[in-house]
């Protein structure tokens, strides 16, 4: 967690991101101010418009209108060009902006994914972005403008009649330390909301993702609760801003009519005493009605401001976040990649792991040659999936290394490990798009003869009896797929990328027991010079494999092939038992 930092301070740092829009915003600012000039200037030639009306002169009154109806057109003209200046730059801050969460999002490690909701970072990318674009634009130029005006107006009032001023300015005060008051507890609730919307974002997308399970169970009431239950605490906090606002406002409003009442009584004071002239007292007037609007709107603007600073902060603490699993400064390439991979003493434990629990996986070693094919085994929950997931860097060791032909992965460009290793999990991810685009993932630029060949491989010919063929729609916004067909073209894709390496984390589990015959039996002979890491939980499976190595309490605790370990450890015969009679069970079931 990092200091807080002040609200100037924070919102500098958008400094970088706003650029090319500074110039514009700058103008709008001037633009903004020259307006506001102008209607402080009217006052000026009102007074010696009334002087001389006084005084009996009749002359003076067409030019001075014609002059004060040039000043209030220039005015409108000038609010005119500032909203034309700052509409466009903020949108380009915000698609920045947007582009380098999003960079960001895909480079951080996915143990970042796995303590971050994706609803909060749903609210980051589009409510706090384009409330940032909205305070550039608006709440900026009109908050500089005004509290430049602001002081402009009072020195002219301190020079219509020092006394007078001075009156206005004490009877003032007060609105400044509201105004401080108010940004302390104002800057809470604002976090608070974008933090609670965030969480509802989260809430949504949990309830749509997983409606069937809802649906199944009868549990749309239960998800409707929650909902409302977290949208009732958004609600909450709605009104308390909107309350703190409406707080601001009541004194915003009330003190320059209370000073202005004070400032009157004492001006008519002083005519009367011969001290100014009326038309001075009149323009005193007319100023402090101009200074009307950049003080009333000073709350909404400091409230506005204090959104933008949470929102400046939430995506700097996305932007901040440190990058653990990042490309080497001096990377190594292999040279002539054979496809050796070797776990050298491999030892992880999750980062929120209790401190008196031991790691999940030490003293892991594992050498698998190249061309070889290692089935995995072990029960369920001993470490398998995240082991394939330190193979591919998903996740960092915390001891010893995963070496690829001798070269250690965290010493090569990510890139070049993603060409050396493909994975396909056992939650298949398909992303709406086309088959094609789908399978040819990991390497879009493959040819159609190697599509065709990792689809065979795979087993996943039912594609060209979809619809479209290769060019069907599938997805979230496309075709519905079964579990097995899924799986089929996550292995597909893995395929297709061409590794050296192959790692499937019980990628066949869907499949019934003969096309999962079919795929290893294609997979062991197209796939001869590719090395390749098995996680199988099926016997039929792990007796396909060259070698196996099961996994225990983190460890590989026996390798050899199938018959050797039945021959000498009890302990795989064991887990073999485990695993066939949880296959059986299985059987009945479908
Ligand atoms: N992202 C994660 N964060 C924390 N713990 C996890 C995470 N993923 C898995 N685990 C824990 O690690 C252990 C091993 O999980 P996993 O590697 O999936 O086992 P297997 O694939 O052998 O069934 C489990 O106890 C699981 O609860
Ligand atoms: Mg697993």
């Amino acid at each position: 967690m990092q200091p807080e930092l002040s609200t100037f301070k924070t919102l500098w740092r958008l400094v970088p991101f706003a650029k090319k829009a500074l110039p514009r915003i700058i103008l709008g600012m001037v633009a903004a101010i020259g307006a506001h000039m102008f209607a402080l200037s009217i006052p000026q030639f009102l007074q010696n418009l009334v002087n001389s009306l006084v005084a009996g002169g009749i002359d003076a009154l067409i030019p001075a209108v014609v002059l004060i109806l040039a000043l209030g057109v220039a005015e409108a003209l000038f609010v005119l060009l500032r909203r034309w200046l700052v509409l466009t730059p903020g949108t380009f801050v915000e698609a920045d902006m947007r582009n380098a969460l999003y960079a960001k999002l895909q480079d951080l490690p996915v143990a970042f994914h796995d303590r971050w909701p994706s609803g909060q970072l749903l609210s980051r990318a589009v409510r706090d972005l384009s409330m940032i674009r909205r305070w550039l634009s608006f709440g900026l130029v009109l908050l500089v403008a005004n509290l430049l005006t602001l002081i402009v107006g009072l020195v002219i009032l301190f020079s219509f009649n020092f006394w007078l001023g001075l009156i206005f300015f004490i009877a003032s005060l007060p609105i400044v330390v509201i105004g401080f008051r108010f940004e302390k507890s104002f800057g809470e609730v604002a976090r608070l909301s974008q933090d609670q919307s965030g969480d509802l974002a989260t809430r949504v997308e949990q309830a749509v993702h997983g409606v069937r399970v809802l649906k199944a169970f009868g549990r749309g009431g239960f998800a409707a609760d929650q909902f409302a239950t977290d949208a009732k605490a958004l609600l909450g906090t709605e009104i308390r801003k909107a309350k703190a606002v409406a707080n601001i406002w009541l004194y915003l409003i009330l003190l320059p009519e209370f000073a202005l009442g004070l400032s009157l009584f004492a001006g008519v004071l002083l005519v009367a005493d011969g001290q100014i002239t009326v038309g001075t007292l009149v323009a005193f007037v007319a100023t402090a009605m101009v200074l009307r609007w950049p003080t009333e709107s000073l709350g909404f603007l400091l409230g506005f401001t204090l959104e933008a600073k949470s929102a400046v902060t939430r995506f700097f603490e996305v932007i901040d976040e440190p990058d653990l699993i990042s490309d080497p400064e001096k990377p190594k390439t292999v040279a002539d990649p054979r496809g050796l991979l070797e776990f050298k003493d491999v030892s992880f434990r999750y980062p929120d792991t209790a401190a008196d629990q031991p790691d999940l996986i030490s003293n892991f070693s594992l050498r698998l040659e190249p061309g070889q094919s290692v089935a995995l085994i072990g029960l369920t929950g001993c470490g398998k999936t995240t082991l394939t997931a330190l193979s591919t860097r998903l996740y960092e060791v915390t001891g010893g290394s995963v070496e690829i032909d001798g070269v250690d992965i965290r010493d090569m460009t990510r890139g070049e490990l993603r060409t050396l290793i493909a994975m396909a999990f056992e939650d298949a991810t398909l992303f709406s798009s086309s088959v094609r685009d789908n399978v040819l993932l990991g390497n879009p630029t493959q040819s159609e003869e190697d599509l065709k060949q990792a689809l065979e491989i795979a087993q996943a010919q039912f594609v060209y009896d979809l619809p479209d063929g290769l060019d069907t729609k599938i997805g979230e916004e496309g075709l519905s797929l079964s579990g097995g067909q899924r799986q089929r073209l996550a292995l597909a894709r893995a395929v297709a990328a061409k590794p050296r390496i192959l790692v499937l984390d019980d990628p066949l589990s869907a499949l019934d027991v003969d096309t999962e015959a079919m795929v290893e039996d294609a997979l062991r002979h197209v796939l001869t010079t590719t090395t390749a890491l098995i996680v199988a939980h099926r016997p039929s499976t792990v007796m396909l494999a060259d070698k196996v190595a099961l996994m225990h309490e983190g460890k590989v605790v026996a390798f050899g092939t199938h018959q050797e370990l039945l021959k000498t450890s009890d302990h795989y015969r064991y887990v073999i038992s485990s695993l066939d009679a949880a296959e059986k069970a299985r059987e009945v079931n479908l």
